[in-house]
């Protein structure tokens, strides 16, 4: 099973399941994590910072593609609602700017 590692978010790494995505798999291990259009790839502030895996993260969606064309979303992020981990493991940062307020970062 793949793993995700949120290096500013407590807890053990998150296990991925084959098909999910990032974000599914934070909500099914009990993680908040800001998803302001419902998970759907129309806004970006599910976006993870990545800093080790990316090559292990599947291609980017249109959605993604999209939003890096605006400028609204950097070649080291990705959207947790649209990115799937098959196999290896990721590690990643919550952004300053989609910190939830009631959420405890390291
Ligand atoms: S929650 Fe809006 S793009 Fe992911």
């Amino acid at each position: 099973m793949a793993l995700l590692t949120i290096e500013n978010l407590p807890g053990a790494a998150v296990k991925v399941p084959a098909g999910s995505t990032l974000f599914a798999a934070l909500q099914a291990a009990g993680h908040d994590w800001m998803h302001a259009c419902g998970a759907k790839g129309r806004c970006t502030t599910c976006r993870l910072q990545v800093q080790a895996g990316a090559e292990n993260l599947s291609p980017p969606s249109e959605a993604e593609l999209r939003y890096r064309a605006a400028g609204r979303l950097l070649a080291t992020e990705r959207l947790a609602c649209q990115a799937r981990l098959p196999t290896g493991e990721v590690v990643g940062r919550v952004p300053e700017a989609t910190k939830l307020p009631h959420v405890q970062y390291s």
